[in-house]
């Protein structure tokens, strides 16, 4: 036997049964779900991506979350300390690694949550002029809302938004589980209402419920592509807050006898019904209004969406109470994450040096907010935004990157084979059947030794290849650098080894000290700058409008231009999985019948001789299903009932039990193993 833990002994604070449920979904549901989600999913090509998502959800988020959970409540420590008393010195260090790479991603959430206040007071007023000076930049003006968002990531103004959003962060964590659940009482109930309005707006818009279809509609060929699967299995992570050690820090303030099998259920399912909810929304937001996501999330954020609500009907009232609304929403949704994996570092430290917690809190905040400005500096690096535009978007970009690809999924890995291989899954898994009501099986132990770890070094072996072959990622934003920036050129090098050095340096160290309305009729396509004089009078006409029905016609009323230009649509546009679908020649004068193949969002590319015909802004349609896509509302249904259906009897168990045990049940007594 060893010497008995000092730790055993200290007594910790508690969750109230209802504060959990709060605090651990809160944690769960943030920009992920909000942003992060319908992004990824359109990136990944919407109907190809969802399948995989859930199938990630089932094999690897839910089994991860309940060792964290377990790790947590069985150990009641933090991360580290509760690594190592299942595994020792290697589990503690890499504890302290995860809560390494995690303090990293806080600085960067925690300055786009400064840049989402600054985006609110915008939506006030100025967000919504047709077109924003933005100083510093080539074009004198840029439309908004990227105008406004590039005048206010240029100023000073988030350098002060982050000291708020850390000190409102400090504020909510002072008192540790009390000053959380107060907190989360109001955001958490208050985020479900918001989306369910922004969800109401998006479907009742023409076209949103055939823009929710594009997400849940399979598409069995681009679910091919092994980058789809990467994409579902890495938002898995990041949304579940898996791979971080929060959920461990979480979980040791939950009495020894909560039954973590149930608590593991009713937090995942919550959240993916969240993420589903705001994913349709979000879709049924872009469809309506043909406004094509970017790869980018922050663009997603702070350009695409805010885009759609502007053309919102009901006038500037409407606009901007929609418009407030969604950043309000993904404020209060960042807040309830960014206090969670904040308290995941402190816990960890309290919990390793003698320290009051006001002090723990003072000092991990008032660090994050000197870093995290790094984030947020002002400079302009790239005055025609093919890179980033400023120095702390390009930071974020490339330390996003790393952390987010590569961080998390490293963390799970090992996560994976400490507990699973050296501490024994079978052994984890009695001592959490000991306390649910749910027992698992030894399918448990197979998931978390074989399917999960395989998993997940399968995809970091396939994102290293692709860094390989494909060059070091951001290296191709050198050539936009202005004048005196070109050393940031360096930083594709310097960031990993940064990240890498810190993490790991950081880690040994702790561990060594212990569209549109106006598709509805005819869709016109502006005009074309510097080529043939084609688009102002290319007219895309439909019956009932374009987005209507599978038919169209795409007539050129001018006769004058070049001899003919050769049109294209591009399906899913700047998606992995875009596919291009040459309608044919069309001259002067005449027009050109087009039967779309496949629904969804579609950019028209005209091209003479060969050569791409520039437009001065991109002719983006949404396509409208022709019959009805019985496969996709089959996914919506039988998604909704698993996630709604699950998450309604979990939760209802997890209120009404409270923490009693199972009958019959016993609990390990601490430090047995
Ligand atoms: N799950 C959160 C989101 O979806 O935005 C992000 C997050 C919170 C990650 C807490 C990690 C964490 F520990």
């Amino acid at each position: 036997m060893s010497a008995p833990d000092p730790l055993d002994a200290a007594p910790r604070q508690q969750w109230s049964r209802l504060g959990f449920v709060l605090a651990a979904s809160g944690s769960a549901i943030g920009l992920g779900n909000i942003v992060f989600f319908p992004a990824n999913a359109y990136r990944f090509g919407g109907g190809a991506f969802y399948v995989p998502y859930l199938v990630a959800l089932l094999l690897v988020g839910i089994p991860l979350m309940i060792v964290e959970l377990a790790l947590g409540q069985q150990r009641r420590r933090a991360y580290p300390q509760a690594l190592a008393a299942v595994s020792g010195r290697r589990g503690e260090w890499l504890g302290w690694w995860a809560l390494a790479n995690c303090a990293v991603v806080t600085l960067y959430y925690v300055t786009i949550l400064a840049w989402a206040i600054g985006m609110a007071v915008a939506a006030l007023g100025g967000l919504w002029r047709p077109e924003v000076a933005t100083p510093g930049f080539d074009a004198a003006t840029m439309p908004n809302p990227a105008g406004s968002f590039y005048r206010l990531v240029s100023g000073p103004w988030p350098l002060l938004f982050v000291a708020l959003v850390w000190a409102a962060n400090a504020w909510i964590l002072r008192r540790g589980t009390a000053s959380i659940e107060r907190a989360v009482k109001v955001f958490v109930p208050a985020m479900w209402g918001l989306m369910v309005v922004l969800l109401l707006r998006g479907l009742t818009l023409p076209g949103g419920l055939d823009g929710a279809l594009c997400l849940f509609t399979p598409d069995l060929a681009g679910m091919a592509d092994p980058a789809v699967w990467q994409g579902a299995f890495s938002q898995i992570f990041f949304t579940l807050s898996v791979g971080f050690g929060v959920l461990t820090a979480y979980g040791s303030y939950l009495p020894r006898t909560s039954d973590t099998v149930n608590d593991a259920l009713t937090v995942s399912l919550l959240n993916c019904g969240f993420e589903y909810l705001a994913g349709t929304a979000i879709f049924a937001i872009l469809f309506a209004f043909s406004a094509v996501p970017q790869a980018s999330t922050v663009a997603m954020m702070f350009f695409v969406v805010p885009h759609g609500i502007a053309q919102l009907p009901g006038g500037p009232v409407a606009v901007i109470l929609f418009g407030v609304l969604f950043f309000v929403l993904l404020l209060m949704a960042g807040l309830s994450s960014s206090v969670s994996m904040i308290e995941g570092v402190v816990s960890a430290l309290l919990d390793r040096f003698e320290l009051s917690r006001r002090r723990a809190v003072l000092v991990v905040c008032a660090a994050g907010a000197l870093a995290g400005s790094l984030f947020a500096l002002p400079f302009i690096v790239d005055s025609g935004t093919a890179s980033n535009g400023t120095l702390g978007l390009t930071l974020l970009d490339l330390v996003d990157h790393w952390a987010f690809s590569y961080g998390l999924l490293l963390v799970g890995l090992s996560q994976c084979l400490l507990v699973g291989w050296g501490h024994g899954a079978a052994r984890l898994r009695e001592g959490i059947n000991a306390s649910s009501s749910w027992r698992l099986g030894r399918w448990f132990d197979l998931l978390v030794r074989w399917v999960a770890p395989g998993i997940v070094a399968a995809i970091l072996l396939s994102s290293l290849g692709q860094e390989v072959g494909g060059g070091l990622y951001g290296a191709s934003y050198a050539e936009s650098y202005a004048p005196g920036w070109a050393w940031l050129a360096a930083l594709p090098v310097l960031v990993p080894l940064v990240w890498l050095a810190l993490a790991v340096g950081l880690a040994s160290r702790l561990a060594r000290t212990s569209r549109p309305r106006r598709a509805r009729l005819l869709l016109l396509v502006a005009a074309l700058t510097g080529g043939p004089s084609v688009a102002s009078e290319l007219v895309l006409e439909a019956p009932g409008g374009p987005v209507a029905g599978r038919e169209a016609t795409v007539r050129w009323q001018s006769r004058e231009g070049p001899p003919s230009v050769r049109l294209v649509a591009v399906h899913q546009p700047r998606s992995r999985v875009a596919r291009r679908e040459t309608l044919g020649s069309l001259a002067p004068g005449e027009g050109l019948r087009w039967v779309p193949s496949q629904a969804g969002l579609v950019t028209l590319v005209a091209e003479a001789d060969g050569a791409p015909v520039t437009l001065p802004q991109p002719l983006d349609v949404s396509v409208r299903w022709a019959r009805v896509p019985w496969s996709g509302v089959a996914v919506l249904a039988i998604a909704g009932a698993i996630l709604f259906g699950g998450a309604a009897v979990a939760l209802r168990r997890a209120l009404r039990d409270g923490d009693r045990l199972p009958d019959g049940a016993g609990i390990q007594p601490p430090g047995s193993t």
